[in-house]
């Protein structure tokens, strides 16, 4: 695929992305009452917790699940001053706007219910306080790069894993703090509504123009929570406590793959994304290098990336767009009869060759 890795939009992205941005700010969906968290903070009692841990998975590991949900939340300005300089930078107000008005003030609702939480769990106040004042004076590396289409892209993955973590939490607590676990749900809905913010802005921005495809790329491939960063010894121990908890790997897998075909916006695209992903992660596509794939599709066009696209889909068993969706362009005309059936068999074909660890990493194996 045409791979230029510059940031330009044309005139016409400014008003779709203000747009959108609008649209956002007057349904910004039911916002965290923090208030009414701290009035009830007696109910975030998580003891009794304790005692009911999956097996393998200790009150350390519990802590350290809560404390790093609190500590990543309570550090919303660093990163958010990531997308504020990367606004200003590449002149995108209404990114700053979003961050500015939107994003950041909700972001600091998040970790109210969980300061109650750890206090229960035998943290002194003064512990916490001083914990979350050095995480908020740390210096903070951003893993990727600041143009907004990569701001945002790390901002889909970034909410997408964080509403996973939060969901994580509000099923340990389910049956012993009902209450606090109905809080971790609470902030897991804010994510949610994030993630599918900043998909909708990397979609329209891959709209404008599909050759910054490969800065999406760019930014899956440099990925990193910002907990890594920020609390090393509690960051990169998350995907340990994940595999402790079994959380679904393969779900999550398959959730970025729905997630990213709906950024790229058409079947075409998200095949020369995948395909992007497949020939950077170096693992093969069917019998060729996925390079030589690649040199043959951009020789055919259209066409072979959609029918791509539509492949990995149906690899991962989420449903193609209907013919009549106005996402479905494959570059070919006729989806009926006999064209169509060809089609499916060469899909399906396509499909059960396809290592989908080329698409979404060791997780899926
Ligand atoms: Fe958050
Ligand atoms: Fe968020």
């Amino acid at each position: 695929m045409p791979s230029t890795s510059q940031y330009y939009l044309p005139p016409s992205a400014a008003p779709k992305l203000e747009a959108l941005v609008d649209e956002i700010q007057a349904r910004p969906g039911e916002l965290i009452d923090v208030n009414e968290i701290r009035a009830a903070a007696d109910q975030l009692n998580v003891r009794d917790v304790v005692s009911s841990l999956p097996e393998g998975f200790s009150e350390e590991d519990f802590t350290g699940v809560l404390k790093l949900a609190m500590l990543t939340e309570c550090a919303t300005d660093s990163y958010g001053a990531v997308f504020e300089e990367g606004a200003k930078k590449w002149d995108a107000p209404w990114l700053g706007r979003f961050n500015k008005d939107v994003w950041v003030p909700d972001e600091h609702t998040h970790y109210t219910p969980y300061k109650p939480m750890l206090l229960s769990l035998g943290f002194s106040e003064e512990e916490l306080e001083r914990e979350m004042v050095e995480i908020r004076e740390k210096h903070y590396e951003h893993c990727c790069g600041d143009t907004p289409i990569e701001l945002t892209t790390y901002g889909v993955i970034q909410e997408y894993l964080t509403d996973n973590w939060h969901g994580l939490i509000a099923q340990l607590l389910r049956e012993r703090a009902p209450y606090a676990s109905h809080c971790a749900n609470l902030v897991k809905r804010r994510e949610t509504l994030h993630t599918v913010w900043y998909r909708d802005m990397t979609a329209v921005m891959v709209e404008e123009n599909p050759d910054m495809l490969s800065m999406v790329t760019d930014t899956m491939l440099s990925f990193e929570m910002p907990g890594t960063s920020l609390v090393p010894p509690l960051g990169n121990r998350a995907t340990e406590w994940m595999g402790k908890l079994e959380v679904d790997f393969k779900r999550m897998a398959i959730d970025f793959v729905r997630i990213f075909s709906e950024a790229a916006g058409t079947m075409r695209r998200n095949g020369e994304l995948l395909v992007d992903i497949a020939v950077r992660r170096g693992y093969k596509m069917g019998p060729f290098p996925p390079k030589l794939v690649q040199r043959a599709l951009n020789l055919l066009g259209g066409p072979g990336y959609g029918l791509l696209g539509e492949a990995v889909l149906e690899r991962v068993g989420l449903p193609l767009p209907r013919d009549t969706d106005r996402n479905q362009n494959s570059g070919m005309r006729f989806y009926t009869g006999v064209y169509e059936k060809i089609r499916a068999k060469a899909r399906t074909y396509v499909s059960s060759r396809i290592d989908l660890r080329s698409i979404i990493g060791e997780s899926a194996a």
